[in-house]
């Protein structure tokens, strides 16, 4: 399965930070925004990753992210001319998808979860159809929204509704089979003039082929879409790190994990940033024994 991160937009939301920056690239906590949802396709298993931003802000992308070789990933990058919509992605990356799979996730989505790495990676394994989440909130009418039975199967699924049929808001990350680069060339603009991903996934809900995966109080997610939204994400990333000593979205960390990189290089990039707790904290991976904690973690014990 190939991944597709969508970081374009012109964040009108987070005006006047983002006159100039784009929003991706905003510190969550300690990191760059696009670090929590490149993570996310990580922990699926995804080594190879096209990058979708704006003229003006790709070059800045490609600066911070490189080739991927650094992290045993291969990186691609696309421009969006203008921001037409997220399914716009497999129309722009139908190439860099060829015949594969794919995920989508939205630059500013962030997902935290004890057992998020093994949901995502069973996702991963998709053979057909569509795959996304629902996650309950107090107020989606500015989400996807979508109504399940009592089985778990989708029956209703609406884009930003003002009088929502459930609680279960649609977060942004979606996994699809190849049929999604010929669903997504057949969608028609919205309202609001965008190709509607929540439209892609009507299509499949209406061949039965829509699975939705309800996220329960263990996990949080967050868009980042407005400050307080922003700074509710950053305080999130800083009280899991400081309280637990470890880290949220560490890229290096779970390359090293995945067996994508060696020991070795692992502790280069823990040089690169030894002046910082990031950097302590590469060291601190490379370290320990993690097998033996893996083990643990991924025992009966935790899970
Ligand atoms: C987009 C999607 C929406 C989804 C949300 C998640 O909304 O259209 O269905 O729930 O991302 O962040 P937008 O960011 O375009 O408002």
């Amino acid at each position: 399965m190939k991944g597709i991160i969508l970081a374009g937009g012109s964040a009108t939301r987070l005006y006047p930070v983002t006159l100039a920056v784009s929003k991706q690239m905003l510190p969550v906590y300690d990191k760059p925004m696009i670090y929590y949802p490149l993570s996310t396709l990580m922990m699926a298993g995804i080594k190879e990753v096209l990058i979708i931003s704006t003229p003006v802000h790709i070059g800045a992308f490609e600066a911070l992210l490189g080739d991927g070789s650094k992290l045993g990933m291969k990186f691609e990058y696309k421009i969006q001319e203008k921001p037409v919509g997220l399914a716009d992605a497999f129309i722009l990356g139908a190439d860099f998808i060829g015949n594969d799979n794919v995920a989508l996730i939205l630059g500013d989505n962030m997902i935290y979860g004890s057992r998020i790495e093994r949901v995502l990676k069973a996702a991963s394994k998709l053979k057909e159809g569509g795959i996304i989440f629902g996650y309950q909130v107090a107020d989606p009418t500015s989400y996807g929204v979508v109504e399940i039975d009592k089985k778990g199967k989708a029956i209703s699924i609406e884009e930003k509704p003002a009088e929502p049929k459930s609680h279960l808001a649609v977060p942004g990350i979606y996994f699809y089979d190849n049929d999604v680069v010929k669903i997504a060339k057949t969608i028609k603009p919205s309202e609001r003039g965008e190709l509607e991903i929540t439209d892609v996934n009507k299509a499949y809900m209406k061949k039965g082929k829509l699975q939705v995966i309800p996220l329960g109080s263990g996990y949080a997610w967050f868009d980042t879409g407005t400050p307080d939204r922003l700074g509710d994400a950053s305080d999130f990333v800083k009280a899991i790190q400081l309280r637990q000593g470890v880290q949220i979205g560490c890229l290096e960390e779970i390359a090293y994990r995945n067996e994508w990189i060696s020991k070795d290089a692992l502790l280069e990039e823990a040089k690169k940033y030894k002046k910082t707790e990031y950097g302590k904290y590469l060291k601190k991976v490379a370290d320990q024994d993690f097998k033996q904690y893996k083990e643990v973690f991924e025992s009966e014990l935790f899970n």
